[in-house]
């Protein structure tokens, strides 16, 4: 028995790229000396996606000055000073790769810790990780997990992974973080050099982290062009001391947003102004990611160590599917030559399901050309939740029914969009891949891990009085973030229906991207329609890449007349403060009179009960960390907010805490309604109300 299930490790161990490390009851030891030497593995260790048998390790360990390594020994042991060894094994180590290396370790314990370290031929070794294994499928103990997103390195510090680690040291072991969800924007491949931007980004002074070799500038930035570039990138960020010691404490689950490929990247396309084709850079970007971000992912060929990179060429799409999908030879080569959608169990409790929001995605209707006719440039950072709906939905609209023209601005525009198929975010075979994952859960909390956001974040425009000086084109809402799911209304209705008509019950969208910590149900429409909640969804707020409001502070200047709305001045001397959380909560005639009478009561006494019914938190603001705690009973979610992190901290909790606030939702049966409940533990809250 033992040896087939060691065979079939062997096989996943190919299928992963990795190396076997097989624990055994009678491990000699490794025969090798290990003597830390950290400056020989730059980018330090990791452990990724743990099963309850197995979990993946990984390090790099490149040429230094002139020592060069071939080959790598892993040790595997139940305590930190690896007496109690249980699995050895060696690895190659090649440029293919640019150095990495990824180990499965198998036969482990479920919910264990172990200590890995790796030595190479001359005795060099790196520094110790530690990992964790998942818990059994039957067990019903709760699970702790952190989740994070969104890590501009040169923009800003990771004092948010000092204060995880800090806050875990201090708890009783089975209190403590048992993996790190992390939901994209890992890298950024979009850098402004500091001599690019002499005076900073908003609030930031520019750090000089990585120079692409071939990279292309654009504007005043600039964009990586090879997998060299990528490359760089990923390690330029893995010699963070606090990021690098979070890798080396827990294991991380890792889903890519846009930015590990390009900022407004579909499929294999970017878009700089204009839509260009950029099938050698999708594939450098996934070259990079397996490489850095050891994952049980799979490749066009799996059964190579290292990723076989497609030969594609930028060629435009010209033709799509009924499902958007591109058609183009080297854009399915290029989407599908690593497979990042996955899904992991942790025990009773949690079915854990990762979609990857971007690789087949259509393009966002606010970045299509037919929608610059659509924009008036008044209303900062918002687009018209009307027009929005009829383009998403395509000539699907009211049931096929999609109207000739959209009022607009007073004006009748034609519809752009009205021969045209609904939007799509996962694509027709990752959709259908999702939804049965859902279906078949037997969790009881069915955690999607989801690396952008669906809960509406809208503006009520329309009822700004004639005196402010402009006028919203549309009598209906405004909307925040149109490439997120509030811009693909259509599949999120859909999903949504989905879950509602099947009786899911224990439905949780874990969000990043939207640099903002956000709480609130999920319903497949709101006030003025029918609102009726089938799931909750929460949004990490960033780990340091600038929120809305911070763009605000800068970009919504003293002079436009809806400034009120986003920043809140009770005096020109006074700290600018979050008007733009209270706007969206309770409506813009409250943000005025707050501005105008400096009282929170007298301003909610002209709140929009229509708005936000959904809302139960929204700081766009705020950076830190979120915690999950998902018992069988109840579902926690903890928010832990730090001041902008423009330093390094070097205090060893990572600097200060600006608020911790949870939100509860007990275990709703099929059918029922969740409501999330909200509990301010340490703090106070900014403009969250
Ligand atoms: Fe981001």
């Amino acid at each position: 028995m033992a040896n087939v299930t060691r065979r079939n490790f062997i096989k996943l161990a190919a299928s992963l790229g990795a190396t076997l490390a097989w624990r055994s009851a009678n491990v000699r030891a490794a025969g090798i000396q290990w003597r830390e030497r950290r400056e020989f593995y730059p980018q330090g260790v990791a452990s990724a996606d743990p099963h309850p048998d197995s979990v993946i390790l990984w390090t790099r360990r490149p040429p230094v000055s002139d020592s060069l390594a071939k080959k790598l020994t892993v040790e595997i042991a139940e305590d930190s000073a690896f007496r109690k060894i249980v699995a050895v094994s060696k690895a190659d180590l090649s440029p293919e790769s640019d150095w990495t290396c990824r180990i499965l370790a198998a036969g482990l314990k479920p919910r264990h810790e172990y200590w890995y370290r790796f030595t190479d031929e001359h005795g060099f070794g790196s520094r110790v990780g530690r990992t964790l294994t998942a818990p059994a499928y039957r067990d019903s103990q709760t699970v702790n997990f952190a989740f994070v997103s969104c890590q501009n390195m040169q923009q800003g510090a990771a004092n948010a992974y000092r204060r995880m680690i800090w806050e875990d040291e201090q708890k009783a072991a089975g209190a403590r973080l048992s993996f790190v969800l992390h939901l994209g924007d890992f890298v950024y491949e979009v850098v402004w050099y500091p001599e690019d931007r002499p005076k900073g980004y908003y609030s930031r002074s520019l750090r000089d982290l990585v120079r692409y070799e071939s990279g292309e500038k654009i504007r005043d930035f600039h964009v990586p062009t090879t997998v060299e570039d990528y490359r760089a990138l990923y390690r330029a960020y893995l010699l963070d001391p606090d990021l690098q010691d979070a890798r080396a404490r827990w294991p991380f689950v890792c889903m890519w947003d846009n930015h590990e490929f390009s900022w407004k990247g579909w499929q294999s396309q970017q878009n700089f102004d204009g839509v260009r084709p950029a099938q050698t850079r999708k594939v450098a970007a996934n070259q990079a990611w397996f490489e850095y971000q050891p994952a049980r992912v799979t490749r066009t060929n799996m059964f190579e160590d290292r990723f076989q990179t497609p030969a594609v060429t930028n060629v435009a799409i010209r033709d799509f599917d009924e499902h958007g999908l591109g058609l183009e030879p080297g854009n399915l080569k290029a989407i599908n030559s690593l497979k990042l959608f996955r899904s992991f169990r942790y025990g009773q409790n949690v079915d854990l399901i990762l979609t990857d929001n971007r690789s087949f995605r259509s393009e966002p209707v606010v970045d299509q050309p037919a929608f610059a006719a659509f924009q008036t440039g008044q209303f900062p950072f918002v687009v018209s939740q009307d027009v929005v709906e009829v383009l998403d939905a395509g000539r699907s609209y009211q049931g096929g029914q999609p109207p000739e023209v959209i009022r607009f601005n007073g004006r009748e525009l034609p519809n752009p969009r009205r021969n045209s198929p609904s939007q799509t975010i996962l694509g027709a075979a990752q959709k259908s891949w999702f939804l049965s994952q859902l279906r078949n859960s037997k969790a009881i909390w069915k955690l999607w891990g989801n690396s952008v956001g669906m809960l509406d974040w809208r503006l009520d425009f329309q009822n700004l009085p004639d005196d402010v000086g402009v006028k919203w084109p549309t009598t209906g809402y405004a909307m925040l973030s149109g490439d997120d799911w509030s811009g693909y209304r259509n599949e999120r209705a859909e999903i949504l229906e989905f879950v509602r008509r099947q009786g899911i019950s224990g439905f949780a969208s874990i969000a990043g991207d939207r640099h903002s910590f956000q709480a609130g149900t999920l319903a497949e429409s709101l006030a003025p329609k029918s609102f009726r909640p089938v799931g909750v969804e929460f949004v990490t707020g960033s780990i340091s890449a600038p929120g809305l409001f911070e763009a605000a502070e800068y970009n919504v200047t003293g002079s436009n007349p809806v400034r009120a709305i986003y920043v809140y001045q009770p005096a020109a001397d006074s700290r600018p403060q979050a008007a733009i959380n209270f706007s969206l909560m309770h409506g813009v005639r409250a943000s005025l009179a707050l501005q105008k009478t400096g009282d929170v009561q007298q301003a909610l006494a002209q709140r929009n009960a229509e708005l936000a019914p959904h809302l139960s938190f929204m700081d766009v603001g705020g950076h830190g960390y979120s915690v999950v705690r998902a018992g069988a009973d109840e579902l926690e979610v903890e928010f832990v907010c730090i001041p902008r992190p423009l330093q390094r901290s070097e205090r060893v909790d990572g600097g200060p805490l600006r608020y911790r606030v949870a939100h509860r939702v007990s275990r709703w049966q099929n059918g029922a309604a969740p409501s999330l409940e909200r509990q301010v533990i340490e703090g106070t809250l900014p403009l969250v109300v």
